[in-house]
C-alpha cells in the first residue's frame, strides 16, 4: 500500500468535551466478512469498520467472488458458501493486514484452486509460518517465502484432515486460522488455548468450548459452518483507548464513547487504565451477536503507574503503544516486559516507541521484550517530530501525546492511521472543549 509520507502537526488541546461514536471493531468487522462470504446467502452488517485492513479483506473476497451491495447504512454481502470461490486472476493483495492474510490462508488452502497472497513491506517481514505450520498438518499445500514470509504460495488440495493444536504463540490469529480450516472437515478439530486470547471467531461462528486443566479447549468442524447473520459489529475499544487516555489525562474534561465493545477477551485496557486512577465508567450495557459493548463515560484522573500482570499482555497487545502514553504522565517508573510480541507488530513497537520516547527526551531501558522508563522528565524545549514507522498505532499514540505537550508535536509519515481509523483528525476535532 502506497502512503504519502504526510507530515502532521498537533497543537496543545486545554480539555476535551462532549460524545464520541467510533466506527466498528477491525477484529469483528474482519470476521463478519469472512464468514458472510463463506455462508450461503445474504447477511447484513451494521457498523463495519472504516479500517484500510477491513478494506482489504473486502477486497480480496471480492477477487474471490463474493458480491457487495450497500442498503441504507448495511452492507450486504453475498457468501455462496465454502467452495463457491473463483480462483483469482491474480495475486491477492492482503496490504498491511495480518488478520487478512492469516485467516484468509485458512479458506484459500483447503480449495480446489491455485493462489497467492502477497503483502506491503511491513506485511512482508511478519511471520507467517505460525500459521502456516498448523496448517501443513491439516494437509494444506503451503509454500512460504524464506519458510516464513508472505508471498504465499497456495497450491490446490482435496483433502484435509483434523488436528488438535495446542497454540505456541498466544495468537487469537493463529487461534482463528485453525478453526476456520477446521470447517472444512467433517471431524473436529482442536484448538488448545493456554493463554486467552480475543475471541471473536469463536463467538461468530458459535464454537463449543470445552474447559481443560490449565485452558480452554475450542472445537470446531463442518457442523459449525456460518449461516446469514445480522451483524452489528460494536466501535472499536482499541480505537477508543487513544481517546480514554487523551481525556484522563487531559483536565477538566469528560468524555462519552458510545457502544465500545466491553468483549472481556478485549477490555483489559479498561482494567489497566482504571488500576492506575482511571476514571472510567460503564454507563450502560447491551449484546450483540454474542458480543458485549456499551457506552463509557470518561473523566480527567491522576494517574500512578502499576505493575502490568503477565497474563493482561495479550488482551492489552494493541493498546501498549496508548498505554505508554498514558504511563508517560502517571506517577512512578512505567515498564512492559512479556510483549515481545511487539516486535512483530506493523512495526517493530518496541523500537518505535523507543525511539520516539528518547526522541522527546526520556530516559528508556530497552529489553528484548519491553522497556521502562521514570515518568515526569516533561521537559519540552522545542517541537519534536515523532516517527510513525509507518505504523498506525505509533502515529496515534504520538498523536494523542503532541496534544498533550505545551508545544504540541508533529508525526512523520501520519498517513497511516488510515490502517485502523481514517477519521482520528475529524473525531479529536469533534470532542475540543
Ligand atoms: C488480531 C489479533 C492480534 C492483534 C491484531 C488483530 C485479530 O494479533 O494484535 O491487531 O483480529 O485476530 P495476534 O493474533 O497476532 O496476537
Amino acid at each position: 500500500m502506497d502512503y504519502k509520507k504526510v507530515i502532521q502537526e498537533f497543537s496543545h488541546i486545554k480539555s476535551v468535551k462532549g460524545e464520541l461514536t467510533l466506527p466498528g471493531d477491525k477484529s469483528i468487522s474482519h470476521r463478519a466478512i469472512i464468514f458472510s462470504a463463506l455462508a450461503e446467502g445474504i447477511s447484513r452488517v451494521k457498523n463495519l469498520s472504516s479500517a484500510e485492513d477491513v478494506n482489504t479483506t473486502k477486497e480480496i473476497f471480492s477477487a474471490l467472488g463474493t458480491e457487495y451491495d450497500i442498503h441504507n447504512d448495511e452492507l450486504l454481502i453475498k457468501g455462496k458458501g465454502l467452495f463457491a470461490f473463483k480462483k483469482p486472476l491474480t495475486e491477492l493483495n492482503s496490504g498491511n493486514s495480518g488478520t487478512s492474510a492469516r485467516l484468509i490462508t485458512a479458506i484459500l488452502g483447503a480449495q480446489k484452486f491455485d493462489s497467492i497472497i502477497m503483502g506491503d513491506e511491513s506485511l512482508s517481514k511478519r511471520p507467517m509460518k505460525r500459521v502456516t505450520n498448523p496448517l501443513q498438518k491439516m494437509g494444506m499445500n503451503l509454500t512460504l517465502s524464506n519458510d516464513n514470509y508472505l508471498p504465499l504460495k497456495i497450491s490446490a488440495v482435496n483433502k484435509l484432515n483434523p488436528i488438535s493444536y495446542c497454540l505456541e504463540v498466544a495468537s487469537a490469529q493463529v487461534k482463528s486460522a485453525v478453526l476456520i480450516a477446521g470447517l472444512f472437515i467433517d471431524d473436529i478439530t482442536e484448538v488448545i488455548e493456554t493463554i486467552p486470547t480475543r475471541n471473536h471467531t469463536e463467538l461468530m461462528l458459535g464454537l463449543p468450548i470445552v474447559n481443560s486443566e490449565g485452558g480452554i479447549i475450542i472445537q470446531s468442524s463442518s457442523k459449525y459452518i456460518p449461516k446469514p447473520q445480522k451483524i452489528f459489529v460494536p466501535s472499536d475499544i482499541s480505537t477508543a483507548s487513544f481517546f480514554i487516555v487523551l481525556t484522563l489525562l487531559m483536565k477538566d474534561s469528560e468524555l462519552i464513547i458510545k457502544n465500545v465493545s466491553l468483549n472481556p477477551s478485549r477490555t483489559g485496557i479498561l482494567e489497566v487504565l482504571k488500576k492506575m486512577g482511571g476514571n472510567i465508567t460503564i454507563v450502560s450495557q447491551s449484546e450483540s451477536c454474542g458480543e458485549l459493548l456499551g457506552d463509557l463515560l470518561v473523566k480527567s484522573s491522576d494517574l500512578f503507574n502499576i505493575e502490568i500482570p503477565k497474563e493482561i499482555i495479550p488482551n492489552i497487545i494493541d493498546e501498549i503503544p496508548i498505554l505508554t502514553i498514558a504511563g508517560i504522565f502517571a506517577d512512578g517508573k512505567f515498564k512492559v516486559s512479556d510483549c515481545k510480541e511487539l516486535r512483530v507488530k506493523e512495526s517493530d513497537r518496541i523500537k518505535s516507541m523507543v525511539y520516539n520516547l528518547r526522541q522527546f527526551g526520556l530516559t528508556v531501558e530497552e529489553y528484548e521484550d519491553g522497556f521502562e522508563f521514570e515518568s515526569k522528565e516533561l521537559l519540552q524545549n522545542e517541537i519534536v517530530t515523532f516517527e510513525s514507522f509507518g505504523d498506525h498505532r505509533i502515529a496515534m499514540a504520538f498523536s494523542i501525546f503532541s496534544l498533550l505537550l505545551e508545544q504540541g508535536g508533529k508525526i512523520n509519515n501520519f498517513d497511516c492511521v488510515k490502517i485502523s481509523n481514517p477519521q482520528f483528525i475529524e473525531q479529536i476535532k469533534n470532542i475540543i472543549g
